[in-house]
């Protein structure tokens, strides 16, 4: 039976390639693009680098199936990936190396420009996550355990309430999120930011 520890050095490999399995709306994404690290660069390393403790990992003792990944406060986080994260990115990855149009294109320009969360967000949710489990693993509860588990973290940590961003496409997981006791907070036709209250 698989079981949800923190995450731990030496588990970042395997959460950057679960995050490219999961990373074309849920499916995988290994076809789509053309360096396979760089969906878990902008959507994994900066949660290791800067909050290794909020990031859990679904685990069955050998191999690692799953994770979620918390930064508590998310004006502060992404005001620390300016300082310390991007700049490496930026000065490896130059937009002009990737065909434009190409998931890699737009996982560059992510690099170059995040995008900043509004107030009127991180106001009400200050904290944001990310949840990604491996198709063996999905389905069987793992999600809501991995769910519940971050928000005692954030919590503990005097969070008032999380965030996050889904793709509209990605159904499945708006479901679930929805099943979560998320709702949505801000949308436009390429997705949707969803939100809950902690405590
Ligand atoms: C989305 C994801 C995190 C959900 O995790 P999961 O382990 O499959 O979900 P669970 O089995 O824990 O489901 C928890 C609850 O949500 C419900 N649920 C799950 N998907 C649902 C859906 N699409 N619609 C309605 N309810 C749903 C389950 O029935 C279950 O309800 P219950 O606990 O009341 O019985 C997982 O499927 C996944 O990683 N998918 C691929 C990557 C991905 O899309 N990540 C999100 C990117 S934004």
């Amino acid at each position: 039976m698989p079981t949800i520890r923190p995450y731990a050095a030496g588990d970042g490999d395997a959460l950057y390639d679960i995050c490219l399995r999961t990373g074309a709306d849920g499916e995988d994404a290994s076809a789509v693009v053309l360096d396979p690290r760089l969906l878990g660069s902008v959507y994994v390393g900066p949660y290791l680098a800067l909050e290794p403790g909020l990031a859990f990992v679904l685990t069955d003792g050998a191999t690692v199936l799953g994770y979620v990944l918390g930064a508590l406060d998310t004006g502060e986080f992404e005001r620390a990936c300016e300082l310390t994260w991007w700049p490496a990115l930026r000065a490896r990855h130059a937009r002009s190396a990737v065909p434009p149009g190409s998931v890699d294109a737009t996982l560059i320009d992510l690099i170059i420009a995040p995008p900043t969360t509004p107030r009127s967000v991180t106001s009400v949710y200050p904290s944001h996550l990310h949840i990604d489990l491996l198709p063996a693993a999905q389905g069987a509860g793992h999600g809501r355990a991995l769910i519940d588990t971050l928000r005692s973290a954030l919590a503990a940590a005097g969070s008032t309430g999380v965030h996050l961003g889904v793709s509209s496409t990605n159904t499945r997981a708006i479901g679930f999120y929805e099943r979560m006791g998320f709702v949505v907070v801000t949308s436009d036709p390429r997705g949707a930011t969803m939100g809950a209250r902690i405590g």
